[in-house]
């Protein structure tokens, strides 16, 4: 039986000086989210943008923002980023002084909320709280840049988490980030990612549309 997986065009290997057009694109594509990298320069050795931007380009999209924040004291920020258009707010365990409080709150703001883990980052960080959140963002790169290669071995977290996700009947998504091309995606769909973000395949050689296509029918 065909599975249907989702994909997440990561807007961080977008033309920047071009993100309306950029987002109308993925509005004609396959892509179902449209994954949104946010870093603050700390937590990751990287810095992107924050809400002023978002809300700006939320309003040309007509797909579902997956708002991935790798920002420090990230309790601070949920109410902007909501604010700003996220429907899936995405944290990384770290940023928060407690965990629980800030799942409560992204849920409060009417959100989806997603926990991700670095690739050093164990299960352990993520099961205790796993009926309170949407989806798990299993890291298969250190996050900070796109292009990087695939870490195998976070697909060990994928299958664990699939078969307790699947064997407990749980409406949680499992999405992975980091080096997925059409290889890599097929190694992150048998372990049971249904969601697959990807920059740098999606938007080589100037073909976004094809890109997603074969992603998501590989
Ligand atoms: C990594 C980001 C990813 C990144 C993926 O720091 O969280 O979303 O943009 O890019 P690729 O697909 O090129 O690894
Ligand atoms: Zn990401």
């Amino acid at each position: 039986m065909k599975k249907n997986i989702k994909i997440a065009p990561s807007i961080l290997s977008a033309d920047f000086a071009n993100l309306e057009k950029e987002i109308s694109i993925l509005n004609n594509s396959e892509a179902d989210y449209i994954h949104v990298d946010v870093m603050d320069g700390h937590f990751v050795k990287n810095l992107t943008f924050g809400p002023p931007v978002i809300e700006k380009i939320r309003n040309y999209s007509t797909k579902p923002f997956d708002v991935h924040l790798m920002i420090d004291s990230v309790d601070q920020y949920l109410e902007s980023y909501s604010k700003a258009g996220a429907d899936i707010i995405t944290i990384h365990p770290e940023t928060t002084s407690n965990l629980d409080n800030a799942i409560s709150k992204i849920k409060s703001l009417g959100k989806k909320a997603g926990i991700s883990l670095n690739p050093d980052v164990s299960l352990d960080k993520v099961l205790p709280v796993i009926k309170t959140i949407d989806l798990v963002l299993i890291m298969s790169v250190y996050p900070g840049f796109a292009g990087q290669k695939f870490i195998p071995d976070v697909l060990e977290k994928v299958k664990i988490l699939r078969e307790k996700i699947n064997k407990e009947n749980l409406d949680v998504e499992v999405e992975i980030d980091g080096g997925i091309n059409i290889d890599t995606a097929k190694l992150a769909k048998k372990a049971g990612a249904n969601v697959l973000v990807a920059g740098t395949a999606v938007y080589s050689e100037n073909k976004v549309l094809e890109n997603i296509k074969l992603l998501k029918n590989c």
